[in-house]
């Protein structure tokens, strides 16, 4: 009897999850299996419609050829509470043995969504996952899919950024996301010349990046782009400098609740370091671009490993398999070890320490500049 594969996209969309669709799709043909699209991420897989089969949908690889370089998810997603509810995984994983007759699953997502995959495994669900995240934030693997689009995305836009701020001498507060992972930042950080990276995973000091760049500007450098990652704000020592009052005095009025932003850094920073700080927040333009070359080729392979995998290799009892790159190559691991982050990736403390020490050697232009400002003092 013939085979009946699902797929879905889970958690945060990524650039390349329709690739990795269109792959599991065509390869699925390929072996003669019957391929399931379930829309909304794991809240397809409810049954809350009044048509059941509406969120699961069978997918041919002649109708989703063309979504290949559509920006988003055509299988839409979502974030889900109740599936990390027992009695709904339970009644879940029964539906799609005994209603849908689905043999394994392709999910398509994060950590959270790999955790959901893994309690489906637990309950005889053969299930694969392939990274879609731009955060880069799983261990096990090199790359996630849609990461290298946004890391493209942020060198594009802060590019744009450095240009402005040359043509107007102003240091620019540039915050890209990653959520706890500085992945984003920091390759933006070096594919962009950038002075300053901030990441979650290291501690910082808001009086040091006032103090290194009163530095760069005394060298004549009042254009620095000043990378941070989302999070690393719950990361800053904020104790030590009363930023809230500094800005009620000197700017804007702030509420004591106040998020610090990227905005308020610069308000802070055009205060302290006495020239006009610009900010930007790339956003959601990271997750809706279209796919790079790297992350189209890269959903291919791990579109076609997984529904090898599913058809070829039974895992360890409880466990399924996640799709990564080791070694600049696809490769599958345990969707355990993946999705409880049990492999270790070392932070890249050197590179981190390169781009925030590296110094600012000053042009012929830049001393004039200097000099035209002492005297005015
Ligand atoms: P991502 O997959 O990008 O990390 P989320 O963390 O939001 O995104 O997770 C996506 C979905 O995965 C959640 O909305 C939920 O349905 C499911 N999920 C997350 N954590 C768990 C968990 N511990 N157990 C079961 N399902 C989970
Ligand atoms: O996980 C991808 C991501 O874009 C993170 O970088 C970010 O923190 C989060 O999702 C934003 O999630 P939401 O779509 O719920 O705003």
């Amino acid at each position: 009897m013939s085979k009946t594969f699902g797929v879905l996209t889970s958690g945060g969309d990524s650039p390349g999850m329709n690739a990795a669709v269109v792959s599991v799709a065509r390869f699925a043909e390929q072996y003669g299996i019957d391929l399931m699209g379930i829309r909304r991420g794991y809240n397809g897989l409810l049954g809350k419609n009044d048509n059941e089969l509406n969120d699961i949908r069978k997918l041919r690889s002649e109708t989703v050829l063309d979504i290949l370089d559509l920006r988003g998810t055509y299988l839409r997603t979502a974030r889900c509470e109740e599936f990390k509810l027992p009695e709904v995984l339970d009644r879940v994983a029964d539906d799609l043995k005994h209603k849908y007759h689905i043999d394994g699953l392709v999910i398509i997502g994060g950590d959270g969504s790999y955790k959901g995959a893994l309690d489906l495994c637990k309950r005889g669900i053969p299930c694969v996952g392939i990274p879609g995240t731009i955060d880069n934030d799983l261990p096990y693997t090199e790359a996630t899919l849609g990461y290298d689009t946004a890391v493209n995305v942020c060198v594009e836009a802060v590019r744009s950024i450095r240009a402005t701020s040359r043509s107007h001498d102003r240091p620019h507060v540039v915050e890209v996301m990653g959520r706890y992972c500085g992945d984003i930042a920091m390759r933006t950080a070096i594919a962009t010349g950038a002075e300053f990276v901030i990441v979650p995973e290291r501690k910082w000091d808001l009086r040091d990046v006032v103090k290194r760049l009163n530095s760069q500007i005394a060298n004549g450098n009042s254009r620095a782009t000043i990378i941070i990652c989302e999070h690393a704000w719950e990361n800053g020592n904020m104790a030590d400098y009363p930023w809230q009052e500094v800005l009620c005095e000197h700017d804007k009025c702030v509420h004591e609740d106040t998020p610090f932003s990227s905005q308020n850094m610069a308000r802070v920073l055009k205060y302290e370091c006495g020239v006009e700080v610009r900010s930007t927040v790339i956003g959601y333009t990271q997750r809706g671009a279209i796919p790079t070359a790297y992350d189209s080729a890269f959903a291919f392979e791990a579109g076609r490993m997984a529904v090898d995998l599913l058809l070829h290799k039974t895992p360890e009892p409880d466990d399924g398999f996640a799709i990564g790159v080791r070694d600049g190559r696809v490769f599958h691991t345990s969707l355990r070890r993946a999705a409880l982050k049990l492999d270790h990736r070392p932070f890249n403390e050197e590179l981190y320490h390169t781009v925030n020490t590296l110094p600012y050697l000053p042009r012929e232009d830049d001393l004039i500049l200097v000099a035209a400002r002492n005297v005015k003092k």
